[in-house]
């Protein structure tokens, strides 16, 4: 409620909210709940089913990667129908920050704000990456032309046995980069958020997808998945334990499905529309997912899937040359709109944050001429390349793995806090099985997830989230929009 005692957890009024939604954004109510569904699995599959199954599968969980895929889908699923109460609850342009803005006041709301920088800004680099491994092998297939190592891979590796970083003698990784430029470059000029244009790479997405399944199933070798779950050799390397390791990690391939959320404002019917969106995509995704890892695992043996371009060596070892190079293309401009939809996301929950007083004024600049957020997505687009031209795409997508699921737990939580407090408010759409049930299984297993991680990842997750408490208290408690207000009411 606005106006709580301890500033801290001072709530923006859903009420205010709302109407603030009702009267000024302007946009145009042009997306119906197919849309939506397309928007969320343009959004979903990248990086995480054309590269990290392949990962998953030869570090974490062999053949039974399946299960992480089915395991991970569940905790998403939970996740999905607090989004889709939250979003129906509360249809504005937004995010997990502005629901918990709404929900748990300002602290969780940084809290938040500030671990989406890890959904967004981290996990674009990640996918950064996964492009980079795809252009090559496309590069290598087409034009006969082998990039050098040193410019197309990270610098440090992490070894998880040891705990340490180390050099691999690369020195940068030039395509992520690139493909990073590109994407920033296009987003500061602003390209007419154009739901057509998003169907086609979906189809395109889809299509691959689709025919990977279709043209490789009859190559499967039975053998291949001997044994189904192979034995531990080490906590997380194999055994129970690995297909839990492997689905926080395969966990980022779902991530994606609250960008429809984002969309709110530009729905006919939101709240019909945003539950069927959110929820319509997760499942086809999982559908896929699971399919797509019973093939590649069958195909190939999961030793051999340790590479940046898992699918397409999938194919290969099915002789079928044109479907890999079609493969490849797919992953290209499937991981460039991905790409697209985290990076545009990214600069306006920054913009949110300033406009709310958070962060300073400038990141809250609008472009002269092309009415873009142009500073944020500047920053943005340069940590981005910074980080995907140094860093392993493991690490970067068990980083952004964990702090998205910290996320669902606090919206999770936040779905339970207003069935309690805000009984009364309209929700086009409520979680089934009373107040409790799905939101308390939310949060138990994307914590239960989390937890699987490495310490190393989670020391990480939570270094980041320090750096974040001190940034708020340095700066966003003493400029805080809503303080100033309730100081001065
Ligand atoms: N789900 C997105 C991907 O896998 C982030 O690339």
């Amino acid at each position: 409620m606005p106006g709580a005692s301890n500033p801290l957890f001072a709530t923006k009024s859903v009420d205010d909210l709302r109407s603030d939604a009702e009267g000024q954004h302007g946009l145009k109510r042009a997306l119906g709940s197919m849309d939506l569904v397309l928007l969320g699995i343009g959004a979903i599959i990248g990086t995480g089913i054309f590269v990290l199954t392949g990962q998953a599968a030869a570090d974490n969980a062999g053949p039974a990667v399946v299960l992480s895929f089915v395991a991970a889908g569940i905790a998403s699923g939970f996740a999905g129908l607090c989004y889709a109460e939250m979003a129906s609850m509360i249809p504005i342009a937004g995010s997990a920050y502005t629901y918990s803005y709404a929900t748990m006041g300002e602290l969780v709301a940084w809290i938040i704000g500030w671990d989406l920088i890890l959904e967004y800004l981290v996990a674009s680099a990640a996918v950064s990456v996964g492009w980079s491994g795809y252009a090559v092998a496309f590069v290598h297939d087409v034009f006969g032309i082998t990039l050098p190592a040193t410019w197309t891979r990270a610098p440090f590796v992490y070894d998880e046995v040891l705990g340490q970083f180390h050099a691999t003698g690369a020195v940068l990784n030039i395509p992520a980069m690139l493909i990073t430029l590109v994407i920033t470059v296009i987003l500061v000029r602003g390209i007419k958020e154009s739901a057509r244009f998003n169907a086609v790479i979906v189809m395109i997405k889809l299509a691959v997808v689709l025919m990977f399944i279709v043209f490789c199933a009859p190559y499967i070798h039975t053998a291949n998945w001997h044994p189904f779950i192979p034995p531990e050799q080490s906590h997380g390397h194999f055994g129970f334990s690995g297909i839990m390791r492997g689905a926080a990690r395969v966990f980022f391939a779902y991530i994606g499905f609250d960008a429809v959320s984002t969309a709110a404002q530009e729905t006919k019917n939101p709240q019909r529309d945003l539950p069927f969106g959110i929820l319509g995509s997760l499942a086809v995704c999982t559908v896929l997912y699971v399919a797509v890892s019973l093939v590649l695992t069958g195909v190939v043996s999961y030793t051999q899937l340790g590479v940046p371009h898992p699918i397409a060596v999938g194919v290969e070892a099915t002789g079928q040359r044109w479907l890999a190079t079609l493969v490849e293309i797919g992953a290209i401009a499937g991981l460039s709109s991905v790409m697209l939809v985290m990076m545009m996301g990214q600069p306006r929950i920054f913009f949110s944050m300033a406009v709310d007083g958070l962060f300073p004024p400038i990141a809250s600049r609008v472009h002269p001429r092309f009415g873009t957020p142009w500073i944020t997505t500047i920053i943005t687009g340069v940590a981005v390349m910074v980080a995907g031209g140094l860093l392993p795409v493991g690490v970067l997508s068990q980083l952004t793995s964990v702090g998205t699921l910290f996320a669902f737990v606090l919206v999770s939580l936040g779905v339970l806090i207003l069935r309690r407090q805000r009984p009364d408010l309209p929700r086009g759409f409520r979680v089934p099985g009373g107040d409790y049930l799905v939101p308390l299984c939310g949060v138990a297993t994307s914590l239960y997830l989390m937890l699987q991680e490495t310490t190393g990842t989670l020391v990480r997750l939570f270094g980041w989230m320090a750096i974040g408490l001190a940034v708020y208290g340095f700066y966003g408690r003493k400029h805080s929009k809503l303080r100033a207000k309730l100081a001065g009411s």
